[in-house]
């Protein structure tokens, strides 16, 4: 099987099964941002109140440039890491200077923003503007080295830029963002990481080379630290 296969299968599981998430509600790239920021290093249950509370009190990228530090805090206390917010902050004030309040549009540009990397930029180009760029989170390493059945390192630098090379092939130009956000989800609540991965329920059993092997206990490999 090829990796192409998945992608149609991947999309029409999102679109059947995804859940009902309040970033999920629009396409706006200010949100998209948020909602990716706060679930990098936090649970999608405890980041929906969060969620709701921040974009309720700063509801554009400018309320956020403009912001009083205080704010910021009280809006992100409970969920750690405070540099994601003032990186956020700096950021908003880029986009108000550098891209007149309009949110850019481009990955390199969405790149350039302070704080946001690889997985970001991919993700805000995919969700929010439908561009063909991968979103490769700890998800998404873990559900196509399944299907791949690699037995690579995913910790490495050089295995999660193959895969979004990999990815970047095959990605639906007409579906971008349901393939990519199909991929964390599938990761979240099917190809999950410990105990039993559902696979009765997996778009992608078919082609999957860890399921057809029994290997989905010693996939994915995690090393380095
Ligand atoms: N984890 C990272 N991004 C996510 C998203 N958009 N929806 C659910 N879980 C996620």
């Amino acid at each position: 099987p090829e990796l192409y296969e998945i992608a149609e299968p991947i999309v029409g599981w999102f679109r059947q099964n995804k859940r009902d998430l309040p970033w999920r509600k629009d396409q706006d790239p200010y949100h998209v941002w948020v909602s990716e920021i706060m679930l990098q290093q936090t649970r999608v249950e405890a980041v929906k109140p969060y969620y709701e509370r921040f974009l309720k009190e700063l509801p554009r990228v400018k309320d956020l440039a403009e912001a009083k530090e205080d704010t910021l805090l009280k809006l992100w206390e409970g969920l750690g890491y405070y540099n994601r917010v003032r990186n956020m902050q700096k950021a908003a004030q880029q986009i108000m200077v550098d891209f007149h309040g309009e949110f850019p549009n481009t990955y390199e540009e969405i790149l350039s923003l302070k704080g946001i990397g690889n997985y970001t930029a991919g993700a805000i180009s995919a969700f929010a503007f439908g561009l063909p760029k991968p979103a490769v989170d700890g998800n998404v390493l873990r559900v196509v080295s399944r299907i791949t059945g690699s037995r690579e390192d995913i910790m490495k630098q050089s295995v999660r830029k193959a895969m979004e090379r990999a990815l970047e092939q095959v990605i639906p130009e007409d579906a971008a963002s349901d393939f990519g956000q199909g991929l964390i989800e599938l990761g979240a609540i099917v190809c999950v990481p410990n105990g039993e991965p559902k696979c009765a329920e997996c778009p992608a059993a078919f082609a999957c080379v860890a399921r057809k092997h029994g290997l989905t206990a010693e996939i994915p490999v995690k090393k380095k630290a």
